[in-house]
């Protein structure tokens, strides 16, 4: 087992002598753009630490650990047209840098691309990894309809809620280690226990995401909050406010949401007090919390030492406390 910097650092080696240039330069730029703005780089680091967990060398894993981190960013590039964000990762979006057709097409690109890295491992490994691949490309999209849908319902549930992230995001981080464990060759019990454990740590990190996308520092997040608040995202934040909330609390901020005169800077400022207020904000806090402890409870059962689940362990609670 290596430490998370140094997965990182063969990660990024490995995808620097990937991200080349390639024509059309228009197609191929905005690609290598987003794959080298950095991030935390979370799932290949997952693929790459679970395979060794589970006995492997991480170079194994590296051409699937890039699939998913290709993925991921593909999905990203769309995520921004459909939210019309300005900002992801301290920099401008790909669509406001070239523009919304070019972010169409070299996200479609990526997503090949990603399909694409699979292709030098051998049969039974490549059919896990492509069967696993379309099962949560096909989710994301789901999730992502979700989340669009939701923008313009007053009714969304918190369960409802919970699903599309679940869809949106944590299935993927699932995935990504479900898939360093096929590489790996774990047993079928272990891959299908080490995706529960990536889909409950997914489900806390989009909790904490859109706890950071009110509450983050604007210097070190690197996207634009309030981003959530601007576009009417049904967040858990927003949903627990209108369940703990006064009843003039709830109207402010059904209020708030239609409100077509108040500034921008006033909706999020507002919408901001009401979350802390009606005790959205610590709900939401002790909802990441819970998520990540169900993720332990997952561990458990998982045929593993005390000492690889501690490194299991260790990386949750980071993922917990961050706040980029
Ligand atoms: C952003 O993912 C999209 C979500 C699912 C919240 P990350 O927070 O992992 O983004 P990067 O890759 O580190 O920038
Ligand atoms: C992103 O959810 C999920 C996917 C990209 C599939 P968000 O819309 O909350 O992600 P950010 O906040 O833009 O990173
Ligand atoms: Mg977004
Ligand atoms: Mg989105
Ligand atoms: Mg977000």
């Amino acid at each position: 087992m290596q430490n998370i910097e140094v997965y990182q650092k063969s990660f990024i080696n490995y995808l620097e002598d990937f991200a080349t240039e390639r024509e059309p330069v228009n197609l191929y730029e905005p690609v290598n753009y987003i794959l080298k703005l950095g991030g935390k780089r979370l799932r290949p680091v997952l693929t790459l630490m679970t395979a060794e967990i589970f006995g492997a060398e991480a170079k194994v894993a590296m051409n699937a650990a890039l699939s998913v981190e290709v993925f991921h960013n593909f999905s990203l590039i769309h995520d921004d047209i459909m939210d019309d964000a300005p900002l992801r990762r301290g920099q401008q979006t790909v669509h406001e840098k070239w523009d919304i057709n070019t972010g169409i097409l070299s996200g479609d690109a990526m997503l090949i691309l990603a399909y694409q890295l699979f292709e030098d491992y051998e049969p039974k490994i490549f059919q896990s990894l492509a069967k696993l691949f379309s099962k949560t490309a096909l989710e994301v999209c789901e999730g992502q309809q979700y989340d669009i849908d939701f923008e313009t319902r007053n009714d969304v549930t918190i369960p409802e809620y919970l699903k599309m992230i679940e869809y949106k995001t944590a299935v993927l981080v699932g995935a990504a280690m479900k898939m360093g464990a096929i590489v790996a060759g774990a047993s079928e019990e272990d891959q299908n226990l080490i995706y529960d454990f990536g889909r409950f740590l997914g489900i806390a990190f989009q909790l904490q995401d859109d706890y950071l996308d009110a509450f983050g520092n604007p210097e070190t997040f690197g996207k634009q909050v309030g981003g959530d608040i601007l576009e009417n995202k049904k967040t858990y934040l927003y949903l627990k406010t209108l369940m703990l909330g006064t009843n003039e609390q709830k109207t402010r901020l059904l209020d708030l949401m239609t409100d077509h005169l108040v500034s921008e800077d006033e909706k999020v400022k507002q919408v901001k007090m009401l979350f802390n207020t009606s005790g959205a904000s610590e709900a939401t806090q002790l909802a990441v919390k819970d998520y990540t402890e169900k993720a332990f409870g997952v561990l458990e059962r998982l045929n593993l030492s005390e000492g690889k689940k501690q490194v299991l362990k260790q990386f949750g609670i980071q993922l917990m406390n961050r706040r980029v």
